[in-house]
């Protein structure tokens, strides 16, 4: 499969058109990480944006603590690093591969370029952040 009929499939790009597939593949850059590697660390100042193309992660708070959170698990077609990238502060968890994992990358000034050039990338990022938003509380105790 070529990179735009990867991201054909990651459901915050469903719908764009042949052209605007082709520039976002331009933007991306593929990235592989093997099981077990961090990557990204909670605390670092961020560096981009991350979309999974296979495999799957876990995002962990206080990894290297006695009291690791795991916060969610994340695979195929699912993105991360976006939270950092908008709020302008360090990365607020670190993102493990549980098992090989493919991802392609953008970086944050192209991330924030795109959503600001199309509002149904940037509302399906919404929508997807806001649903976490209600997963991680659904978990908090009564
Ligand atoms: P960022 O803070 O840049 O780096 C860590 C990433 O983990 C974060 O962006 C989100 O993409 C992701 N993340 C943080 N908290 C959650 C959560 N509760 N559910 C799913 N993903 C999360």
């Amino acid at each position: 499969m070529d990179r735009e009929e990867i991201l054909n499939k990651v459901p915050i790009f469903a719908g764009l058109n042949r052209k605007h597939l082709k520039r976002l593949s331009n933007l991306m850059v593929p990235r592989s990480f093997k099981a077990g590697e961090a990557i990204v660390h909670e605390k670092d100042r961020p560096a981009g944006f991350f979309v999974i193309t296979s495999g799957k992660v876990e995002v962990v708070r206080s990894a290297g603590s006695d009291r690791p959170q795991v916060l969610a698990t994340l695979g195929e077609g699912e993105f991360f690093g976006e939270m950092a990238l908008f709020e302008g502060q360090a990365r607020s968890a670190t993102v493990r591969a549980l098992e090989d994992t493919d991802c392609l990358a953008m970086t944050g000034w192209d991330f924030r370029a795109e959503l600001s050039t199309d509002a149904e990338i940037a509302i399906a990022v919404l929508e997807t952040v806001v649903r976490r938003l209600r997963e991680l509380e659904a978990r908090l105790p009564e």
